[in-house]
């Protein structure tokens, strides 16, 4: 798993479930935001109630409903697959405990009712990631927790489940410290960035899940009061389209099937399901806010045109193949929210730019044209460059960092006032 372990959680031996849902490095603060706000919008629905304990942990957010039983938790990771922009992923904690060794591993998994979450027609996954871990061998551990699974449901029915690594009907997280483990299903399967209408993409897409990090970080949330929205560098359309969907008050999951869909302890919330589903479709409306994206690319213009179709979300915005050193501003002011190219990964390639220009030349007559042309905007920029407003020559009014995968990025604020940001 390339999601940050979900750490410094130490329930107590018989304390009931839990959910945690990783994130972005960065992002923690926007998550548990946007987890609170979900919980009062949501508050009555399938047995949702606010005021749960929401904890910011580092690489996610931990929700810890007392003394829930596993359909109230289950209900929750309903909730947070469907609504969840910022998410990763939705885990479940079935059970934490001390180890020593493997042993260990395979006594707690063994002592979970494993006949709840999966048949022995189906197939499972043991993923671990590890902090600190004594343990020689992180793969023997995962075998561990496999064999006990395997041997609860040998043990209840006579057969046991296969292993399927690349599409398990359930995802098993086991999570190790120095001396303590915890075991997580996980409810969403496929990761939740994967929203299930983006088919084409350019070189460097951004997760869907990021970009939606950067504009709640921007502070866009799609009403009237926040303007119109741009991306002058829009490539396969992420950033505009997650943008749309917020405006159109579009579920970013109701498009996609999650991994609990195939569990027995699930099935009895089926029906709940469908209408917490059907809610969110006739929630849906028009957008009050333009939403505009460009790329110097046709063919990626016509991929952002193409999953714009497919989120449906095609009608609300307004997708141009043009320079962004040249566009004019679509609107007198609005935000612009971006991740232009970077160094190695794609090079700056507008009509008037040398395709062997440095980098910070595209960034500074980018700067440029914005002086000239964008006053009244607000531009938020991410970028791996922690140098990036001394090569625009503009300051930055905020710099908030966030982790682009393995990528230490920083979310640059520049507001743009007739040329009087300059240095
Ligand atoms: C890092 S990608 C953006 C990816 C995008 N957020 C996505 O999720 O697909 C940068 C984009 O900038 C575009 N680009 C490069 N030079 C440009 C220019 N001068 N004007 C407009 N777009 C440009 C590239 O074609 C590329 O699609």
């Amino acid at each position: 798993m390339n999601q940050a372990a979900p750490s410094a959680q130490r329930p107590a031996l018989a304390a009931p479930m839990g959910l945690f849902l990783p994130c972005a490095g960065g992002t923690e603060g926007l998550l548990a935001d946007e987890v609170q706000v979900l919980l009062q919008r949501h508050a009555g629905v399938a047995g949702v109630t606010p005021g749960l304990p929401v904890a910011t942990r580092r690489g996610g957010v931990a929700i810890e409903p007392e003394a829930a039983g596993v359909r109230d938790v289950l209900r929750l990771a309903m909730l947070f697959n469907l609504e969840s922009r910022l998410a990763q992923r939705v885990l479940l904690r079935l059970a934490g405990g001390p180890y020593r060794d493997e042993g260990d591993l395979y006594a707690l998994a063994a002592r979970q009712a494993w006949t709840d979450w999966i048949t022995p027609q189906q197939a499972l996954k043991v993923d671990v990631t590890a902090v600190r871990s004594p343990l020689r061998s992180i793969n023997f551990a995962a075998l561990r927790v496999k064999d006990a699974v395997c041997d609860v449901l040998r043990a209840a029915s006579g057969a046991r489940p296969d292993v399927d690594t690349r599409r398990p009907d359930l995802p098993i997280v086991l999570h190790l410290e120095e001396d303590w483990a915890t075991l997580y299903v996980d409810t969403s399967g496929e990761a939740l960035f994967k929203r299930g209408w983006r088919e084409d993409k350019g070189e460097a897409p951004l997760k869907e899940t990021l970009a939606a990090a950067m504009l709640a970080a921007a502070g866009w949330a799609g009403r009237a009061e926040d303007g119109p929205l741009f991306d002058p560098c829009c490539g396969s359309g992420t950033l505009l389209i997650e943008a749309a969907q917020i405006a159109c008050d579009i579920a970013p999951g109701g498009q996609r099937r999650f991994a609990f869909e195939r569990w027995p302890v699930w099935q009895p919330l089926k029906a709940q399901w469908l209408e917490l589903k059907a809610a969110a479709k006739a929630r849906v409306r028009p957008s009050e806010v333009a939403l505009h994206g460009g790329d110097v690319s046709f063919r990626l213009t016509d991929y952002a045109r193409r999953n714009a179709e497919r989120a449906g979300v095609l009608a609300a915005v307004d997708i141009k193949t043009a320079d962004a050193l040249q566009v004019l501003p679509p609107a007198p002011a609005g935000t612009m929210v971006l991740n232009p190219p970077y160094g190695e990964r794609i090079s700056p390639k507008g009509s008037k730019t040398a395709r062997d220009e440095a980098p910070s030349d595209f960034y500074q007559r980018l700067a440029a044209h914005w002086k000239r042309q964008y006053a009244g905007w607000t531009a938020w920029i991410l970028s791996p460059d922690p140098k990036l407003p001394g090569a625009m020559r503009l300051k930055e009014s905020r710099r908030v960092p966030m982790w682009n995968g393995p990528i230490e990025c920083r979310l640059f604020r520049f507001d743009m006032i007739d040329g009087s940001m300059r240095r």
